[in-house]
């Protein structure tokens, strides 16, 4: 007989969330995690330390730029980069042992160390070979390397060396316009750090509403964050005094250089699924190095599972949470299932950006007849008192139903707005649906209605 029904590989968003959804369930689980802590890159070395830098930073930034303006006068703080990092651990700390709590909570047993699979139905750790009638393996993603960039976590880092750097550089060179790059950079640039992002494409935020990318890139530089595009990177060396980076641009081929004291690669991530074996126990991979799955997160090998990172798709830890819930129900018998046209996106810049569903861009590839709502930060109330009035709303629907296909947002909580849009796209909403609904005064969340009225017969405050 098998020790579990479910052992799930990696306790990170995808494989914590599996785990506690199967045992509420009523499945036997254990969920295997070779780090000290629970909760995977994301709570301990991505999303939930970045967001605490980024709460200290903001502040400062408020401290400098709005305090006087809102007749808060006095000496302003200084930054202590240690107390800074222990707050951030703290954070962090807290956040994984509430992992460890729900798992006590909801009966999964954490099993110790790094797994593999010497054959279906077994997991290897340690020692210890357990029996499990099904698998989850939720082993997630590393940062992807640049040929002629080598990472050493001193000067040349990840975003995970980026997060502990031992004192306030002078200067930064972040390689890649990608979401990584942009909120570390923000965290640095706030600190006073001279950042300089150099990006392959021609636009930040690859893959986003070409609008929101444009504004995003001009309110980041009048926070002081400077962009070299449309730059190819060759190689990076150490210095005496840092880093020297050798790219050319894209255009004309020119060579160039630039030197910093550290530079962060930020140029995305790769599913991890080293160690594991599963070649040997005849697990599908693709081109790619993701794990092939089905519709159900089925892998080529019956009762082994995949999600998150390691399969295909946004590597968001959202997404990794949605289909660890989904899994495990298909797993107990019911009926898992995923709307991969609704994930949102987000970016913790101030002020945040985030989308959901079809960009204009997507729309006009595939021809749909469109319209646009759209609503500036400076026609609400709520976002010119915090000083993020440089943004908007802009609502995508189907000319004819009005059915809403898409939304990006710049602007003061944007990271939280987005769910209305969610919800309203997983019911089918029309924008109209959106405009009549009653948004409190004052809020941001009146943008969004604002927005949808611009999809019928106009918004009130533009
Ligand atoms: P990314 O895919 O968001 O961006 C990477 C950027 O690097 C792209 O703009 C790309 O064009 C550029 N790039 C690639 N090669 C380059 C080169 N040789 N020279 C210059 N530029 C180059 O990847 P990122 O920011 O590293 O993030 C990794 C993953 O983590 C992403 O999937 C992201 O969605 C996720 N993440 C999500 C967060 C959130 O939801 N707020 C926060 C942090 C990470």
């Amino acid at each position: 007989m098998a020790d579990f029904d479910l052992i799930v590989i990696g306790a990170g968003p995808g494989g914590y969330v599996c785990a506690i959804r199967a045992a509420q369930l009523g499945l036997k689980v254990a969920c295997v995690e070779g780090r000290e802590t629970l909760g995977g890159t994301c709570l301990n070395v991505g999303c939930i330390p970045s967001k605490a830098l980024l709460n200290a930073t903001h502040q400062l930034h408020e401290v400098h730029e709005n305090f006087e303006t809102m007749g808060l006068m006095g000496a302003k703080p200084k930054v202590d980069w240690d107390r800074m990092k222990a707050y951030k651990q703290d954070v962090v700390t807290g956040n994984t042992k509430g992992i460890e709590f729900l798992f006590k909570k909801n009966k999964v047993t954490w099993l110790k160390g790094w797994a593999s699979i010497p054959a279906a139905g077994q997991v290897k750790v340690g020692d210890t070979v357990h029996g499990a009638k099904n698998i989850v393996i939720a082993s997630g993603s590393v940062p992807s390397s640049l040929p002629g960039v080598e990472v050493d976590e001193e000067a040349i880092v990840t975003s995970t060396g980026a997060l502990s750097l031992p004192k306030i550089p002078k200067s930064m060179v972040v390689i890649g316009a990608g979401v990584i790059g942009l909120e570390m950079g923000s965290v640095y640039a706030r600190l006073g750090t001279e950042v300089t992002v150099v990006e392959y494409l021609d636009a930040i935020t690859p893959g986003m509403d070409g609008e929101v990318a444009k504004l995003l890139q001009r309110i980041l530089k009048k926070q002081g964050l400077n962009f070299t595009l449309g730059a190819a990177v060759q190689k990076a060396e150490r210095t005496r005094k840092g880093v020297k980076l050798s790219y050319t641009l894209r255009k004309d081929d020119s060579a160039h250089e630039i030197e910093a004291e550290v530079v962060l690669v930020a140029t995305g991530r790769k599913p991890y699924t080293d160690g594991l074996g599963l070649e040997a126990v005849g697990v599908e991979m693709l081109p790619r190095g993701q794990i092939k799955t089905d519709a159900h997160w089925a892998t080529s090998v019956k009762g082994i599972y995949a999600i998150g990172d390691a399969v295909t798709g946004p590597m968001l830890a959202h997404k990794a949470e949605d289909e660890g819930m989904a899994v495990a129900e298909v797993i107990a018998g019911k009926h898992g299932h995923v709307n991969y046209d609704v994930i949102p996106g987000v970016i913790y810049t101030t002020p945040e950006v985030a989308s959901v569903g079809k960009t204009e861009e997507q729309l006009k590839e595939a021809g749909v007849a469109y319209k646009v709502g759209k609503f500036p930060f400076m026609g609400n109330a709520r976002a010119k008192a915090v000083f993020q009035a440089d943004g908007f709303v802009k609502l995508l629907a189907d000319k004819t139903t009005d059915r809403i296909l898409g939304c990006h947002i710049v602007g003061p909580g944007a990271g939280d707005l987005i769910h209305e849009v969610c919800v309203a796209m997983e019911f089918g909403a029309a924008a109209q649906d959106l405009a009549l609904t009653c948004h409190a005064h004052p809020t941001y969340s009146e943008a969004v209605r604002e927005a949808a009225l611009a999809c019928g017969d106009g918004a009130i405050h533009a």
